[in-house]
């Protein structure tokens, strides 16, 4: 009987999870989605090739390796046949490898019009949301009239779409807008309409299934499997900076309710972080900075969102926000990335704590969104080399140590993996896993 391991996002997404998720697939038989949909971006890089995913879960290269989209998860049609179809230009099959929850929810058109009409409706106090409908298709799951895939099997599917699509424009019309007032993805409503009702066809094709028990049965005779989170926590719909948040759980407990498995099963949890932040949209970042340093951390990051293209905002790493992160997923490995891109910086702050109204609090607040919160720092030397090639532990910069010594000491969890490129191979192992 096997446990299911965890890797996930500590901040505010981004953190490089597809990257790390492919790295250690060889370790698993199953890798499974367990919340978010085509808001995530996911991007892995080996032989050269750049490939970015957002639905299907990121162990699809490995041609051995089952992969699974669980009930937590949203999937739009269109999307999901772009990206399938995009793995299969570049060679990869994943019919055959992957598997989809019965109970996983559908966004439909109307829930991306209504995710652009909310937040045009807002106006300056908008989420910044991807504009992928994540928002409303949850908030259907939640009301418990959502569609779900296993209803496209059913001969009164387009009953259900039309009833949705109704309670759908009534939404739309009273916030002063209608189907056409905007185009999804580049076209009209009604031309996305054609398209996404054809993709159900194409969805048909692949194995749809009550993956809790599939999930269980896998787990139970022995197979290793690996929960990929997207998101990160600090944008989960609980504990992250609310409102300025995702609509799913995106910490470990959400594995347990994306799909299906115990809280008992639940085995190693790998933390990602970035050796820095960044955010992309709205909302409270304490650590963000608005200098040349916040421009260098973008610029050598090429910190621009996968899925959106939008400029990342970037600052320094904040623990405060890391520590909370990981108490509420019980991380048992941290993960380190993007540590070249603090090759060139002399100096490295790290935020320890807040002062928030002249106290000082390591606590991440209630109020994150309307605090005036100062991150107080302490700092360290760079390490001015280029870390490139470098694939031991021992033979890091010293200075690059001490960061990194540092930032196990002050969160009290060891540093398993470090990441020093996008490409695959550029991976370090500090600890064994
Ligand atoms: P995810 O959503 O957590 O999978 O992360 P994204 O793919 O959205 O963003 C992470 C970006 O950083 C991607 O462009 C990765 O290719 C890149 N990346 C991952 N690890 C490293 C690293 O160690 N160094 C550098 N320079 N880039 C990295
Ligand atoms: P990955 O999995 C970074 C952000 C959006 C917005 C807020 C709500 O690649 O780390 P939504 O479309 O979910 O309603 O947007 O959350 N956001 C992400 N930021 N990485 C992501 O995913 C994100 N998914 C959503 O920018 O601020
Ligand atoms: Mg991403």
């Amino acid at each position: 009987m096997s446990k299911i391991d965890v890797l996930l996002g500590l901040q505010w997404g981004d953190e490089g999870k597809g990257k790390i998720v492919d790295v250690l697939t060889p370790k698993y038989d199953i890798i499974a989605r367990f919340q978010g949909g085509p808001n995530a971006g996911h991007t892995l890089e080996f032989d050269g090739i750049k490939h970015v995913l957002h639905i299907i879960p990121s162990g699809i290269f490995h041609k051995e390796k089952s992969n699974l989209i669980g009930n937590g998860v949203l999937i739009e049609p269109v999307i999901f046949k772009q990206e399938i179809e995009s793995l299969k230009s570049k060679g990869i099959d994943a019919v055959t490898n992957l598997l989809i929850s019965n109970k996983a929810n559908l966004i439909l058109p109307t829930h991306r019009l209504t995710d652009a009409a909310n937040e045009t409706y807002k106006g300056s106090s908008k989420i910044g949301s991807t504009l992928k409908g994540i928002g409303p298709a949850y908030t259907d799951k939640v009301a418990r009239i959502a569609m779900r895939v296993g209803d496209i099997l059913n001969d009164n599917y387009k009953q259900v779409y039309d009833k949705l699509k109704a309670s759908h424009i009534r939404h739309i019309t009273s916030l002063g807008f209608n189907l056409n007032s905007f185009q999804i993805d580049g076209i009209s409503f009604e031309e996305y309409e054609q398209l996404w009702l054809k993709s159900l066809d194409f969805l048909k094709k692949f194995r749809i299934i009550d993956s809790e028990y599939w999930l269980n049965d896998a787990l139970n005779s022995g197979k290793k499997v690996l929960a990929e989170g997207a998101q990160g926590a600090m944008l989960d719909i609980d504990f992250g900076s609310y409102p300025f948040v995702t609509s799913s759980s995106t910490i470990t407990a959400g594995v347990c309710t994306g799909l299906g498995v115990a809280p008992s099963r639940i085995g190693n949890v790998f933390g990602i972080c970035k050796a820095y932040c960044t955010r992309v949209g709205s909302g409270p970042f304490p650590t963000e900075l608005f200098d040349e340093n916040g421009s260098l951390l973008r610029e050598k990051g090429k910190e621009y969102g996968s899925t959106t293209g939008r400029p990342r905002r970037c600052g320094w790493i904040d623990l405060p926000a890391l520590k909370y992160s990981c108490m509420l997923n019980g991380v048992t490995h941290l993960v380190i990335m993007k540590t070249d891109v603090l090759n060139d910086f002399s100096q490295i702050n790290v935020c320890d704590k807040y002062e928030i109204n002249k106290n000082i609090t390591d606590k991440f607040p209630f109020n994150i969104s309307t605090e005036d919160i100062k991150p107080l720092y302490s700092s360290y030397q760079g390490w001015k080399q280029d870390i490139k090639g470098i694939n031991e532990y021992s033979k890091l910069p010293s200075a690059m140590k001490q960061y990194i010594t540092a930032l196990e000491e002050k969160m009290g969890i060891k540093v398993a993996v470090i990441s020093t490129s996008p490409d695959r191979k550029d991976t370090i192992y500090k600890e064994n896993i």
